[in-house]
């Protein structure tokens, strides 16, 4: 009889993995040894996808081959801008980047695993062009051009598709250490779906389809969206007070807050703060600000739980004018980084991932024949 399983997998060591740690007891978030507390504040979102895909930071020369790679592997193939317009406007942008990581996979197939990095890439310079082409095109902007090679960054080519022209220093910055935040996170749901798909043989698009359609949940990716709603329904800090410890008598979960793996507090959550912080730079912003501290502190008093990297990641994107319903999507585009490392990771060393059930279904029973039922 095996020891009863805690429900959800907790506590759990499904397997082994060089690319990042919470570090113990969730002290602290590493990828391949750097701190995430180095990579928000000295690296790029690129520098970072670089480290997750090739175990270690680039020199300059390689960092601008890789950018450059990935600006000229933005073009939406025109099959696939067929398909991105008939996805329906108010479809949730999630089902956008699934349908459209399937598609592309049908039209550039891995015909080979030697392809992984190329199809990585490809992926990681598409998904912004796939995300703002459907977005643009719901909002009357006919097919826009994704290819643009003004931008360098994948945080400013993202930003000027949404905006139609650039955004500032400081609003790329924010973006680009968002992405930084979100790109990997250990055996997390939709990382861990991955790994089982990849565990079957099966192929590279099917494995980061699957990332995305675990991602979609509220309890993991879809909280960014949830907690930006909570938040916009107050309109001051004494009311949110009053409507979270409501909220919290009912049981109700607040979005953005707890976390499976970190019990004093997620790193990542300090570091967006401060740019949500930065970019409250006028009185309404400082009032959803003041709004979002309120929440903060009084699911600490009632709850004893701190905010996650998505709480203030929404107020983030809020303040940088994303519509809320982006926001998990930019999730994904950051998240395909971490995704494509796991694949490559348990390509390198594969098993099935088959774990045991402990039953707890019927005892034996002899078959009734149709006609004996009643
Ligand atoms: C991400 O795993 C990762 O690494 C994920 C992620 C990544 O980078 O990939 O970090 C990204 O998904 C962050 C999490 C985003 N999700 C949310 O913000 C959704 C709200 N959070 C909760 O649903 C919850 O905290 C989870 C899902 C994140 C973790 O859930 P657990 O570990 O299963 O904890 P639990 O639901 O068993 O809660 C334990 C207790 C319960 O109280 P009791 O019933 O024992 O009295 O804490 C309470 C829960 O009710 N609780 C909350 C709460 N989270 C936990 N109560 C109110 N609001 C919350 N948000």
């Amino acid at each position: 009889m095996t020891e009863a399983t805690k429900a959800g997998l907790e506590g759990i060591v499904a397997g082994k993995t060089s690319i990042s740690t919470v570090g113990k007891e969730g002290l602290d978030l590493t990828y391949r040894g750097y701190s995430i507390h180095d990579l928000a504040k000295k690296a790029t979102f690129e520098e970072v996808i670089f480290l997750l895909l090739h175990g270690e930071l680039p020199t300059l020369t390689q960092l601008n081959e890789f950018i450059d790679q990935l600006m000229s592997w933005r073009s939406l193939p025109p099959e696939l801008q067929t398909v991105l317009k008939l996805i329906p406007k108010d479809c949730n942008p999630m089902d956008v980047l699934r349908t459209g990581c399937s598609m592309l996979g049908t039209l550039e197939p891995e015909k080979s695993s030697s392809l992984q990095l190329t199809i990585a890439k490809r992926l990681l310079a598409i998904m912004p062009s796939m995300l703002l082409f459907w977005y643009q095109y719901h909002m009357g902007k006919g097919s826009i051009e994704t290819s643009s090679e003004s931008e360098k960054t994948i945080a400013a080519h993202i930003l000027h598709l949404l905006y139609g022209h650039p955004a500032s220093p400081s609003q790329i910055r924010a973006l680009d250490v968002a992405l930084i935040l979100h790109a990997e996170h250990e055996f997390n749901a939709s990382t861990f779906t991955c790994r089982v798909i990849t565990s079957t043989l099966s192929d590279f698009y099917s494995a980061i389809t699957g990332g995305i359609c675990a991602l979609r949940g509220p309890l993991h990716g879809g909280a960014d969206e949830a907690a930006m709603e909570q938040i916009i329904q107050f309109k001051s800090a004494d009311e949110a007070e009053v409507g979270i410890k409501s909220m919290l008598t009912k049981k109700e979960k607040i979005m953005g807050f707890g976390h499976r793996v970190y019990k004093y507090g997620d790193p990542r959550s300090d570091i967006i703060k401060e740019w949500a912080k930065k970019l409250s730079d006028e009185p309404s912003k400082k009032n959803l600000f003041a709004i979002a501290e309120r929440i903060e502190e009084v699911m600490f008093r009632e709850k004893h739980l701190y905010p996650n990297v998505d709480f203030y990641s929404a107020l983030t994107y809020h303040f940088l004018g994303i519509p809320t319903f982006l926001f998990t999507p930019l999730f994904v585009i950051s998240r395909t980084s971490g995704w494509c490392a796991h694949i490559f990771e348990q390509r390198a060393n594969n098993r099935l991932i088959r774990p045991i059930a402990e039953y707890v279904g019927p005892l034996p029973k002899p078959f009734i024949p149709i006609e004996e039922r009643n």
